[in-house]
């Protein structure tokens, strides 16, 4: 059960809900191990990356309890703070588990992280920030050792405005002694819902979607009902589906400020977008023009994690576009995949100039990463003829049954 089995060439027609935000859920759920009550969490996500941290959860301690779409985790009795090899390999999001675990039980013991191969991915930041709080750490065989008996606050600048390292660092400081600043922060809406989801427990954080965000420490937190964002991303693959493929969707339960850098986008190449509260409904019935230029940047810049979706449609847009991967180093290697198919696009380095065909035609291929993953089922859906696309577990980590989206709308896609 590792293909897709695509026959191409269909319109995308009707409406579709947005399920909540994989990569705010999966900051939260590490954000569990601060709480010293029950967490509820409403309309959990079936993503294979949430299970792999819901597993890990409960090997510290927790008691995970799943009815219907919501989640009941009792963080009381936390007591192991060495997250399991085997499952953190697999995921990026163990290596958020450092900061919360500290917090909580004063040591943590976690390997490399996992996640997908699109570049050098180092956690340097996470770890000098974590330094900065009086943590000491020791690294051994790629396994990472933590002991914070005393964590102080302190003035953090981060080189880059990661993600990770900007959630990392706030939850090790929402337990710390004193107050933590930490200046050129990621302020992704993601941090925005991080920071709500804690102060509804009692934390004490502001800033969060500027460049600063304060934190100041607090004894402890209780118990927390909370329902996560949308996914920004997931709402952006549907939309650029339906401009790849034509048709007319409506993508409901969406905020759309979140992904305003797309939808500017997709209305200077033509396609009609109308926003009403939080749906966005796209009509694509003419070949669209080509975005020019998409150029990756930290939020509120255009996200990396639509660059491969969004250069599925330059493909066959019509023009020219140059797109310019700056956060990861190795995020083009769906490009050979797509040339495979037809599509006019020279590669170097980060950079690449794609120049629209009228068509593409089905053939086989590889998921090289999540979102690859997601911008190669949406090549196969525009190609002519059938497209076999292997490796498709890869999209499991971050869509529930991407196929069944699309079929919903009108694909054809089974999974063999
Ligand atoms: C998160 C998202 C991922 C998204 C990315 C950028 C999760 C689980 N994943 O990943 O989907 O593509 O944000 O929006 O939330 N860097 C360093 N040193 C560090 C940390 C990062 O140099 O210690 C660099 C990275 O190599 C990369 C850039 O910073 O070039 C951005 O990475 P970062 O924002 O940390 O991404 P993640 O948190 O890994």
């Amino acid at each position: 059960m590792d293909k897709f089995i695509i026959n191409g060439g269909k319109r995308l027609n009707g409406s579709i809900s947005v399920p909540k935000a994989k990569n705010s859920y999966l900051a939260i759920l590490a954000g569990c191990v601060l709480s010293s009550g029950v967490v509820t969490l409403h309309f959990c996500p079936n993503f294979v990356d949430i299970h792999k941290m819901l597993e890990i959860l409960e090997v510290l301690g927790c008691k995970v309890e799943k009815k219907d779409n919501d989640l009941f985790i009792d963080c009381r009795f936390i007591h192991n703070y060495t997250v399991p090899n085997e499952i953190a390999k697999q995921i990026r999001s163990s290596i958020f588990l450092l900061g919360p675990i500290l917090a909580r039980l004063k040591k943590a013991v976690v390997c490399y992280p996992g996640g997908c191969d699109i570049g050098a991915r180092p956690i340097d930041l996470h770890l000098k920030g974590l330094k900065s709080l009086n943590v000491e750490i020791s690294e051994r065989f790629g396994i990472i050792e933590c002991s914070a008996e005393n964590l102080k606050g302190n003035d953090i600048h981060l080189d880059y405005p990661s993600v990770g390292a900007t959630e990392n660092i706030m939850m090790a400081s929402v337990l710390a002694n004193g107050t933590t600043r930490i200046f050129n922060c990621a302020k992704e809406p993601e941090i925005v819902d991080l920071q709500n989801f804690i102060n509804k427990m009692g934390g004490k954080i502001s800033g969060a979607g500027t460049d600063t965000i304060t934190i100041e420490g607090v004894e402890k937190l209780g118990s927390v009902e909370y329902t996560p964002m949308p996914d920004r991303i997931i709402a952006g693959t549907y939309l650029l589906g339906c401009a790849t493929c034509g048709g007319e969707i409506l993508v409901k339960n969406v905020e759309y400020e979140h992904i305003y850098s797309l939808i500017t986008k997709l209305r200077d190449a033509g396609l009609e977008i109308e926003i009403k509260d939080d749906s966005i409904l796209l009509v694509s019935n003419k070949r669209p023009n080509s975005f020019n230029k998409i150029e990756t940047l930290p939020y509120p810049g255009f996200p990396t994690d639509l660059q491969p979706q969004s250069l599925v449609l330059q493909t066959i847009s019509n023009g020219v576009c140059l797109v310019v991967e700056n956060l990861f180093e190795t995020r083009l290697k769906h490009v050979p995949e797509l040339i495979k198919m037809g599509a006019n696009v020279l590669v170097k380095d980060r950079i690449a100039l794609v120049s629209g065909v009228k068509e593409l035609y089905g053939t086989e291929v590889c998921c090289t990463d999540l979102r690859a993953g997601a911008a190669l089922t949406i090549a196969g859906m525009v190609a002519k003829g059938q497209t076999t696309l292997s490796n498709i577990h890869i999209i499991d980590r971050g869509y529930d049954h991407i196929e069944n989206a699309f079929n919903e709308l009108g694909a054809d896609i089974k999974r063999e």
